[in-house]
């Protein structure tokens, strides 16, 4: 895994830009990301270029050995593009202008932001695509940062209407679709279907799920735009893009379809308080980050890289942006690092080189402080720098043993017609895949068209649109299958299917859901010592051939199966989850074995890693070949397999 470091020359004066990449190169860094908030200072005027500051920053990275990730600068257009065409700034839900002065101002449907876009990148592309320093391009910048993946501005709603006119065809369609009988809400041509918001009552759920798929579409082809330019100009490079953590708001898988290889950015302590956990988590991990949160994105975006993704910006201390910012523990930041190398990430960058002075992000901590010493994390990039020389080259991370299907429109479904305050499908994806990694099972999480061939569990946390072809991949991979309660829940046009849920997983295990009910926090339903339910529960009539393996004292039925295939009826507590996950993962030959709340373990080939995200120091009996025994809080052990 190759490390490197954000670096904004632009910010700095230029004296100290030998001295940074010099510095870089001394800690065991091997490239740098550049340029993609650095517009105003590339085009200062519309037309007038100034190319020769980031020349010679690029010939200085590259004089050290540094090698390059060139960003385009699309996150932040510049005020005299803003003054020139305010149209195409973006609007909110509300319908007001969101301003420049800070970043991420533009609309995803603004054909003229689009061609300015274009037009920017041709640039850079045509200066550097050919640069020998040069490695990746990154796209733009964290698409939908700040809630900008929804735009209300006029050119959304026109691109909304031709988007709806070429997926249903005709209006009349459209109103059958979406069942527009119900409250008179039938239009007559789709010039005059609108943003679903600012209704009275709650928007038609199907038309916001519409809405959201069609701003998704919106950010795929603003990035298809760039990747499309760089490709041509700059033949041999990976095309990256740098997605978030938590975040759900357009699919990221068909986004990473377009790109060599899937980036995130990962705040684990950032993310913490933003994350689906209880008081006491946020307590426990507050210096370390949640124990499975960043290895879900980490096995999220190795799917939507289609097997390749990379770290591009790593938490190196306190940031800026979340409601209390603490420290992390010391040796957390090596952990990351470690984290992402179990994982197969192929390189790893912090956010930021150095801590700025000034603006937005002043009290955002870097490797180093703004009076250029050693930050905290300096020495942590330093160990795993040399645990990384030491181990030598990575075996191949290889498939993990369970897949856990994801889907975003899965996500936009649940928000689109909750039915319960707090139900919520990414929160229930990463309480299923907690799960199963405190388990010690190694997951993998997959797009619902992936291949699932070779898994022996497959995990359906909360499968809205199950369709055919899904259905028929899952019986055709033989795997044993948990879906969770919701499946098959709805059609694509978010009717309930007709032979009503779960539509599709039929095939499977023959159960009918009958009613289904929401409960409000502070509401149990006990099943006996076993568990559990909270917040959702359905009734399910079960064919004569489906096994009810365990219910709720109140009668109900709550685990189902028949052969392969389990159905929980309910939203059940985290032990029930883990003790039925780890039932099912035995009969599929796997060895589950529950390692507590706060130790966590992946493999990577012969490679074992122990990561110990809690307070207590952890024994073991292994011989380290990286790491202490015991493993201290906030540390990591590496042992190898023993040979044959
Ligand atoms: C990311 C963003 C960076 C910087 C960073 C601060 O979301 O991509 O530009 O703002 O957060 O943590």
């Amino acid at each position: 895994m190759k490390l490197g470091v954000c670096w904004y020359p632009e910010q700095w004066p230029e004296p100290l830009w030998a001295s940074d990449v010099q510095r870089m190169a001394a800690l065991g860094l091997t490239f740098v990301r550049v340029g993609e908030f650095a517009w105003s200072r590339i085009e200062p005027e519309p037309g007038h270029f100034d190319w020769a500051w980031l020349d010679r920053a690029v010939a200085l990275a590259h004089a050290a050995g540094l090698e390059v990730v060139m960003g385009t600068p699309t996150a932040t257009p510049p005020k005299w593009l803003v003054d020139a065409h305010p149209e195409i700034l973006a609007k909110g839900r509300d319908g007001q202008v969101r301003g420049f002065g800070s970043r991420r101002h533009y609309c995803f449907s603004s054909d003229v932001y689009l061609e300015q876009a274009r037009r920017i990148t041709a640039l850079m592309a045509q200066r550097y695509g050919q640069h020998p320093a040069v490695v990746a391009w990154q796209t733009d910048n964290e698409y939908g940062c700040h809630d900008t993946v929804v735009s209300t501005s006029d050119a959304a709603k026109a691109g909304f209407r031709r988007w709806l006119a070429e997926r249903y065809g005709n209006v009349q369609a459209l109103n059958t679709a979406w069942g527009l009988a119900f409250w008179s809400q039938e239009y007559r041509n789709f010039d005059a279907v609108d943003a679903p918001f600012g209704t009275v009552t709650e928007s038609h759920p199907a038309h916001r799920l519409d809405w959201q798929r069609f701003s998704s579409a919106m950010v795929e082809r603003f990035n298809a735009a760039q990747v499309a330019i760089l490709r041509a100009a700059s033949p041999g490079r990976d095309i990256i893009h740098n997605f978030m953590g938590l975040f759900t708001e357009f699919d990221h898988f068909a986004v990473g379809r377009q790109l060599d290889v899937a980036a995130w950015d990962s705040y684990p302590i950032g993310f913490l308080g933003q994350g689906p956990f209880s008081r006491d988590e946020k307590a426990r991990y507050l210096r370390t980050g949640h124990p499975d949160l960043t290895a879900f994105h980490h096995s999220l975006y190795r799917a939507c890289g289609q097997g390749r993704w990379w770290v591009i910006e790593q938490q190196p201390g306190p940031v800026n942006w979340a409601a209390w910012n603490p420290a992390p523990a010391k040796g957390a930041v090596e952990l990351w690092g470690w984290e992402a190398v179990a994982h197969g990430a192929e390189r790893m960058s912090w956010f930021r080189w150095r801590q700025a002075p000034t603006g937005q992000e002043a009290m955002h901590a870097g490797l180093n402080r703004p009076d250029n010493q050693p930050a905290a994390a300096w020495p942590e990039v330093e160990a795993l720098a040399a645990g990384l020389a030491q181990l030598g080259p990575l075996p191949e991370r290889g498939r993990s043993d369970v897949a856990l299907v994801f889907d975003y429109d899965s996500v936009w479904a649940v928000q689109s017609q909750p039915q319960g305050r707090d139900q919520d499908a990414l929160a229930t994806a990463m309480a299923w895949h907690t799960a199963a990694r405190r388990l010690g099972l190694s997951v993998d999480i997959v797009p619902p068209d992936a291949d699932l061939a070779g898994y022996a569990l497959v995990l359906l946390p909360a499968q809205i649109v199950l369709d055919q072809a899904l259905a028929q991949r899952l019986s055709d991979s033989g795997a044993r299958v948990v879906a969770g309660p919701r499946t098959g829940s709805k059609s694509r046009d978010f009717a309930i299917p007709s032979g009503l849920p779960p539509d599709g997983l039929r095939a499977l295990i023959d159960v009918t859901v009958a009613r289904v009910e929401s409960l409000p926090p502070g509401i149990v339903l006990p099943a006996g010592n076993a568990g559990q339910v909270t917040g959702w529960m359905e009734d399910v009539e079960a064919g004569a051939d489906v096994e009810t393996l365990l219910i709720l004292d109140d009668g109900r039925g709550l685990w189902f199966a028949r052969g392969r295939a389990h159905y929980l009826a309910g939203q059940v507590d985290a032990g029930l989850l883990r003790r039925i996950i780890g039932q099912v993962a035995a009969t599929a030959g796997l060895a589950p074995n529950d390692l507590g709340p706060d130790v966590r373990v992946e493999r990577r080939g012969n490679l074992n890693f122990l990561f110990n995200y809690g307070p207590q120091p952890v024994a073991l009996e292994q011989q380290l070949v990286i790491g202490r025994n015991p493993v201290p809080p906030a540390g990591v052990a590496i042992w190898k397999d023993e040979a044959p």
